[in-house]
């Protein structure tokens, strides 16, 4: 193990008991963070995020620092903060944990946020389903707002800065940013063309940033321990630690908080224990299920977002799912188009059709009436999908299902010979 490792932001503070409550968040150095990022000039705090390196956690890793400069400083403005919790991306974990052991942190990170960009008022944007973390959320707002954290006038300074929670409705496609917009505003969730980019017009057409829990809560560590020391715990161009979630047949499926850059192989058989009952690995999902599968010879790789790119995937959300030789990845396929096909928001016809076309070839796979052509036609049909919809809800298709049936051809061929032999 690395020095690096002692360095971790969220770990230490999951494992204390009754963190979610302020008075013991306090006791362990929180809203220290806002209080110091008060003093200081609202571009310095831009400044230490620029420096250190974060890149956005929910999936497109997109430099904070940047995007908070894409927003007009100036006050008379009306401008909001989303903070966007909607963990939709299957296989997808770890930003619960935060909502619901540390609303503290994410509230802190907020009100830090709000301060340096000259925001009044921020959401949360939170998935149906997390009903519970919902409540924990609004009663740690109410916490804050009672000891001046948030709300009117916070810390006798003169900003005010409130928090809405808003849950979502069970539509993965609202975790997309401009689509989580339209849903915030009240109508179907519908991504929007960009440019203009939410940052010039977003909600109510108002300048507004968005970003993940764990970026968002990742702002107090940068400014307690300053922007270089969050960027020296990653790799290069990509700073911090990261929440890999593993799930799938290792023999410690769980999140594990490690530096940026900690190598895939690493990560499965040292921290997530290797493979169940010795099994032998067969291929990975390296970041939820838009990030298009590694075969098991590709895993000696870090998990960054430049050098997942450069293999052909994606960091995506950080989530790790892990397939053994016992995994048919034909049923992976069905899975992962069965979601595709429901969740496409059904606005651009690429994603609409494309979908259908390929839900239906699978469909005929598995009834074994289909030929090597129509495999071929799925990895044709997942091409002509890509850039070609409003939003990279079609790249995530074509991408992962056109790589998946690309690299395990010879599994599905070998699944409709097998019916061949039968009869
Ligand atoms: C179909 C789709 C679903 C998405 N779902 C989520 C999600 O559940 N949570 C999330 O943080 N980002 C999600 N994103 C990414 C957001 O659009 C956006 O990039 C992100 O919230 C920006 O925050 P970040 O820069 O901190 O990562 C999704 C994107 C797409 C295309």
């Amino acid at each position: 193990m690395t020095e690096k490792l002692e360095n971790k932001i969220f770990e230490p503070l999951f494992s204390i008991e009754g963190i979610e409550n302020i008075e013991v968040y306090e006791e362990h150095g929180g809203y220290k963070a806002l209080r110091e990022a008060l003093k200081m000039k609202r571009d310095e705090i831009i400044e230490e995020v620029k420096n250190s390196n974060l890149r956005g956690r929910g999936g497109a890793g997109f430099p904070a620092g940047m995007k908070w400069s894409f927003m007009p400083m100036d006050d008379k403005i009306e401008k909001f903060l989303i903070v966007n919790a909607d963990e939709g991306e299957p296989g997808t974990f770890k930003d619960k944990y935060i909502l619901s052991r540390l609303p503290h942190l994410l509230i802190e990170g907020m009100a830090i946020t709000a301060y340096a960009v000259g925001i009044k008022k921020g959401y949360i944007y939170i998935r149906g389903e997390y009903e519970e973390y919902a409540r924990i959320l609004e009663k740690a707002i109410e916490e804050a707002r009672r000891k001046k954290y948030i709300g009117k006038n916070i810390l006798g300074e003169k900003f005010t800065f409130n928090i809405v929670v808003h849950r979502g409705a069970g539509a993965y496609i609202c975790g997309e940013e401009t689509a989580l917009i339209e849903s915030l505003e009240g109508k179907r969730g519908h991504p929007r063309l960009k440019p203009p980019f939410p940052a010039n017009a977003g909600l109510y057409g108002k300048p507004t940033l968005i970003n993940n829990v764990e970026t968002i809560a990742s702002i107090p560590a940068i400014i307690k321990n300053k922007g270089f020391w969050f960027a020296s715990l990653g790799s290069q161009k990509n700073g911090g630690t990261r929440l890999f979630g593993v799930s799938g047949k290792v023999n410690s499926p769980g999140i594990y908080e490690l530096p940026m850059g900690t190598n895939l192989k690493e990560i499965i058989y040292n921290y997530a224990g290797g493979i169940k009952k010795d099994k032998k690995l067969k291929a990975v999902i390296p970041g939820g299920i838009s990030a298009p599968i590694l075969k098991a010879d590709e895993i000696d790789i870090p998990m960054d977002f430049d050098s997942l790119m450069k293999a052909g995937s994606m960091l995506g959300s950080g989530a790790i799912m892990v397939f053994d030789e016992d995994d048919s990845m034909l049923e992976v396929l069905r899975i992962m188009i069965n979601f595709y096909h429901h969740e496409s928001c059904g606005q651009c016809a690429p994603c609409r059709y494309g979908t259908d076309v390929i839900k239906k070839l699978v469909d005929k796979i598995l009834n074994k009436e289909a030929t090597e052509e129509d495999i071929d036609l799925i990895i044709q049909t997942a091409q002509s999908i890509i850039g070609k919809t409003i939003c990279p809800f079609g790249d995530a298709v074509g991408m992962a299902v056109g790589t998946l049936v690309r690299k395990f051809k010879d599994e599905i061929l070998d699944f409709l010979r097998e019916e061949n032999a039968e009869s």
